[in-house]
């Protein structure tokens, strides 16, 4: 039988205060909603989830990709069961429909596929979980036997109910004929007067329809966001399950709190990751780098042994066995450095190859390039590669040396093993094997004094 997801995301989400509609907050780098459409097709591969939208559905249209989920909109906020109500055009009689909510980000793959496998194919089943302080939630409520026939909302609870901490976090498995049958007949008269979804728990059982409940393995998984304050608490806890995944994995970090992982990342063994690092994007690690303090890595591969020193930004860019970059260094996207290339402090490197061995140390501006092999680039030079209009490019042979404060104004070839004099600005190709530069004479002027001071006049 076909699982349905349903994710229900019309609420407004008041408490955000943000023009950005809730589920469009982002928790790791990615918005809320689509983590829930991420583990929708993790749960459900292959088959589209039914989105249930309601204000700014647009937006949610628009960066999430129309394609990859069927839209369907709640005009009116008017509750969960009506909310479900109008997924139903898009669902099966046959299908089994997995709710779950577009606030409920970080719900696990595991207790889904446990709920699913614990649910007998006619049955109910739903997670619940115990709570400490199980304000603000509908409470679940059993027999003597200890079955579930019911669920009470907080606002419609008398004090004794309120005292139950078992908790619904809003998350069911039902047949989707049963759905058809029992949502046009919820009502709403009761204190919020909302069409509550929980309604259908009580007529599954006056149909003897066995409820199956399910735990999930960490309380955190059936969170909801409601305000900015829940938002960081669940980042929190995200980002401490991902350090401890990665330690389990063999990587070192010197503080498993001051890691952020933002993307997929995949880190090679004995890679050591110091404090304030930021992997955003696709990231992969090659075995033994050293990724130093306050670094940012986005989008980029590093090969093995790679080094890359304090306060750098990398960032879309491919980087080779044992390269040294940083501190204080920006490679920008479409850069792609060979084997044992250094940049240093104070360096910036766009859209460029760069081959095996070379070195720019200081203080420079690489953009548009293509540098070869064992090319020693002098301190504070500048690809001069826009005219305003245009970006050109600059090429340098194999083993040339670039003299500090050269400014190459491409387009320009530098030819292999070729010398550019200090201080020079090139706007000529400079032919290989020879000494080339363009400087000012140098003049020394007799009988100057400096200015006086006017007192001293
Ligand atoms: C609901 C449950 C409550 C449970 C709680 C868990 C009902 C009646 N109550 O409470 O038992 O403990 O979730 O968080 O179901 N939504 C719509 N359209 C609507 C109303 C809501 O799409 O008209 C969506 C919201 O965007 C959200 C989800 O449904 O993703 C839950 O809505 P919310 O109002 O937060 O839940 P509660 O009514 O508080
Ligand atoms: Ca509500």
């Amino acid at each position: 039988m076909t699982i349905q997801v349903v994710i229900l995301a019309a609420g407004q989400g008041k408490r955000m205060h943000s023009s950005l509609p809730k589920v469009m907050h982002a928790l790791a780098g990615k918005p809320l909603l689509k983590h829930v459409i991420d583990t929708a097709l993790a749960v459900a591969p292959g088959k589209k989830p039914v989105i249930v939208y309601g204000h700014q559905g647009q937006i949610l249209r628009d960066q999430l990709g129309e394609q990859d989920a069927s839209w369907v909109e709640q005009k009116e906020q008017l509750g969960t069961g009506h909310a479900l109500l109008q997924a139903m055009p898009a669902v099966k009689d046959q299908d089994r429909v997995l709710v779950l909510y577009g606030d409920v980000p970080l719900i696990s793959v595991n207790t889904l596929n446990k709920l699913i496998a614990a649910t007998p194919a006619q049955g109910l089943g739903m997670i619940t979980a115990r709570l400490p302080d199980p304000a603000g939630y509908g409470r679940i409520l059993r027999d003597a036997h200890n079955q579930i026939v019911g669920i009470v909302e907080e606002k419609d609870a008398t004090e004794t109910e309120r005292a139950i901490t078992e908790i619904n976090p809003g998350i069911y498995l039902l047949q989707g004929s049963h759905l058809k049958k029992w949502l046009p007949r919820l009502g709403n008269t009761n204190a919020q007067g909302e069409y509550y979804l929980t309604d259908v728990i009580t007529l599954a059982v006056n149909e003897s329809i066995p409820v199956q409940a399910v735990q999930p393995a960490k309380t955190e998984e059936i969170l909801g966001v409601n305000d900015r304050i829940q938002l960081a608490r669940l980042e929190r806890f995200y980002q401490r399950e991902a350090a401890e995944n990665l330690m389990r994995q063999g990587v070192t970090l010197l503080d498993p709190e001051r890691v952020d992982i933002r993307g997929e990342v995949r880190i090679g063994r004995d890679v050591v990751i110091d404090v304030n690092v930021i992997l955003e994007g696709r990231v992969v690690i090659g075995d033994r780098c050293l990724i130093g303090a306050h670094t940012i890595l986005r989008d980029t591969t590093l090969g093995e042994n790679v080094e890359i020193r304090p306060h750098s930004l990398i960032d879309g860019a491919q980087i080779a066995d044992e390269c040294v970059i940083g501190p204080f260094a920006r490679v920008r996207p479409g850069t792609q450095l060979g084997g044992k290339v250094h940049i240093g402090n104070f360096v910036e490197v766009k859209k460029s190859r760069i081959a095996e061995g070379t070195k720019i140390n200081h203080l420079s501006y690489i953009g548009d390039s293509k540098i070869g092999r064992q090319v020693n680039i002098g301190a504070g030079t500048i690809t001069c590669n826009y005219d305003g209009v245009n970006k050109h490019r600059t090429i340098i042979g194999d083993n040339a040396f670039i003299g500090s404060c050269t400014q190459l104004v491409a387009p320009v070839t530098v030819g292999a093993r070729a010398t550019i004099g200090a201080g020079s600005t090139i706007i000529h190709d400079a032919p290989p094997d020879k000494l080339t530069l363009s400087r000012a004479p140098q003049q020394t002027i007799d009988h100057w004094q400096r200015p006086l001071p006017e007192s001293q006049k």
